[in-house]
């Protein structure tokens, strides 16, 4: 039987994130992210929870802490736009359903306040990452030689939630 999103992630709860959840945020990055370049450190995690234009959640499960995702909102002349800053699970709760339900909740969040285009950088070799972000919508718009320190390109990449609908910027 397959489980869908729900069912696999019973047992864990999301909320926004507050200042206090930084050292668990900071652990849940260096676990999740094996390059130093790819992961945030503690001062920028503060200085995030303390950006009124970041959009933070955490994951719980069974009374700690096991994911987390950061989007970053900005206002345009007549639009809005967001990137997805962060977005990290514990390995030891990898394959659960919680980074899909960490980001479509945000992206949901967003939608919600009018973002019409989000934006989003990614390891080009980050397989499991490249792999959820095109299954919700975004897609490669453009490559990003040595991104994360020499010899690691990224991708940035792009989601219209109304392809089509809005004209192009
Ligand atoms: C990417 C990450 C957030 C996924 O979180 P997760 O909770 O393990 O993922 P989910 O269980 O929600 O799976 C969502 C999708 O991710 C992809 N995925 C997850 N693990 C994968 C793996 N080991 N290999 C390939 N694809 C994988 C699949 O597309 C999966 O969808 P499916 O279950 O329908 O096949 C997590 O692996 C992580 O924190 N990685 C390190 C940090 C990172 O790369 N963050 C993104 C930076 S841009």
């Amino acid at each position: 039987m397959t489980l869908d999103t729900a069912e696999r992630c019973s047992g864990v709860k999301l909320r926004g994130a507050f200042m206090a959840d930084a050292p668990s945020i900071e652990r849940i990055e260096a676990a999740a992210f094996a390059n130093p370049n790819e992961r945030f450190p503690i001062a920028r995690i503060r200085a995030l929870l303390a950006n009124p234009r970041a959009r933070s959640i955490v994951a719980e499960s069974g009374g700690n802490s096991v994911g987390w995702c950061v989007a970053l909102v900005r206002a345009h002349a007549n639009w809005r736009s967001g990137r997805v800053y962060s977005l990290a699970v514990d390995p030891a709760m990898g394959g659960l359903g919680i980074g899909r339900t960490l980001v479509t909740t945000t992206l949901d969040s967003l939608a919600s306040e009018g973002v019409e285009r989000v934006y989003l950088e990614a390891r080009a070799s980050n397989t499991a990452a490249l792999s959820l972000y095109t299954s919700i919508g975004f897609g490669v718009v453009e490559p990003l030689p040595d991104y994360y320190g020499a010899g690691i390109d990224g991708v940035r990449m792009r989601r219209l939630p109304m392809l089509g609908t809005i004209p192009d910027r």
